[in-house]
Formats: C-alpha cells, structure tokens, sequence
C-alpha cells in the first residue's frame, strides 16, 4: 500500500518525506489556504521534496477553465497530479488530460457509482472520502470495499482506489486489508502508524538492561 500525506504544510512533509516512506503528496483548496501561501509556490516546493505525485486541484468548476488550470499546473513539474472534482466537467477534463498523459486524481467521491466513472473517464487515482461519510453516519470503508471490488472485475481499469479523509490508524488498516491502492494521511495520523505503547515500554527496558552491561556497539 503507498503513503501520501494529506497537507500543504511544507515543514511536515519534508520531515516525513526524511523517512524514505513517503509514496506522495494530496492537497486541496482548503489546505492551501490553511499554508497562507500561493498554490505555485508551495506546489513547487513539495514536487522538488517528493518525488511520489502530488495532487493539485483546480479551482474552477467548468471545463474550459478546468483546462486552463490544468495547464498551469502540469508545468509546475512532472510529478504534478492534476486534481478534478467529481463533476461531468470534472471528468471531460480528467478524460481529456488522461489522454494527453497527465496524472489525475478525481476528488470528491462519496458513492461506488461516481467511482465507476471516474475509472471510465481514465483518472489515475480516485478519492473516495471515508472519513465524511462516517461522520454523516454511513460506513465510509464499506465504499472502499464496493470500489475496490468494482474495480477488480474490470482488470482493464487502472484507476488506483486513494483513500482520503482518513481520521484513524484503524482507517489505515482497514482500507489495506480490502486492498486499496493509496491513503492519503493527515501527518498526524501518519505518525500515529509508528505508535504502540509495549513498543515504547519494550525499549526502555531494553535500554536500561543495556545500560547495566556498560557495552557499547559502536
Ligand atoms: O484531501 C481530501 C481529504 O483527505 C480531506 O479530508 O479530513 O477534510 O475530510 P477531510
């Protein structure tokens, strides 16, 4: 399963990308607002630290502007994804760059069937946001299982499931064992993988044994 990190937070991400673990990168609007920096910028600066994709969405909701952006972005660097909405232009846009060999992320998917289009339209990766629809009271990983299952009828289909609004380390291992491609993490989440309190409670006892034989390795 890849890791991406889900933030437009530069300091966050070069810190996690110091560990060799991280397979890519996923913003949106409101995270690049959260930076309080220009799109491009801050764009450019996490293409150069990760060399994964990095998904950046476009803000305009027709086609042509759709394009327009698109354009603007895929020249930010090779690694760029460009990111759609989940909408008719969305898609016409996401068919029109997959043929013309850009990486795209279709976002904003809640339901197997928009998923099943988003494959159709060619989209590298599609969202589906497990996290948004556990809080409205549906099983966000159920979505997951149905995409994935969808998609494994149809070996033709090379859209990638990148499971996004993850909340939980449970999401995390939840979504692996129904065999999605990506989730996207929260760097807080990310970090919480590493954790479990007998690992910590393991290791100070090692080093205090350690400690009494008076060796050192190096
Ligand atoms: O980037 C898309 C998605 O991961 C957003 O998550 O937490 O805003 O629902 P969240």
């Amino acid at each position: 399963m890849k890791f991406f990190v889900d933030t437009a937070d530069t300091a966050d991400i070069k810190a996690l990308a110091e560990s060799g673990l991280l397979d890519g990168v996923t913003t949106n609007p409101s995270l690049i607002a959260k930076s309080g920096r220009k799109i491009l910028d801050v764009v450019a600066e996490i293409c150069a630290m990760v060399p994964g994709p990095v998904s950046a969405e476009v803000a305009a909701t027709d086609y042509d502007g759709m394009m327009r952006e698109a354009a603007v972005l895929r020249k930010i660097a090779d690694n760029v994804c460009v990111k759609l909405p989940l909408t008719p232009d969305g898609l016409r846009a996401c068919k029109t760059l997959t043929g013309d060999g850009v990486m795209t992320n279709v976002t904003l998917c809640f339901s197997a069937a928009q998923a099943l289009i988003a494959a159709k339209a060619g989209a590298s990766f599609v969202s589906p946001f497990v996290g948004r629809l556990d809080d409205l009271g549906q099983d966000g990983m159920e979505l997951i299982a149905d995409i994935v299952q969808i998609y494994d009828n149809y070996p033709a289909l090379t859209t990638e499931v990148l499971v996004a609004s993850v909340r939980h380390p449970i999401h995390v291992v939840q979504a692996a064992k129904l065999g999605a491609h990506v989730a996207t993490l929260p760097p807080n989440v990310l970090r919480m993988l590493y954790n479990h309190p007998l690992t910590d409670k393991g290791l100070a006892a090692f080093l205090k044994d350690w400690a009494a034989t008076g060796q050192t390795i190096a």
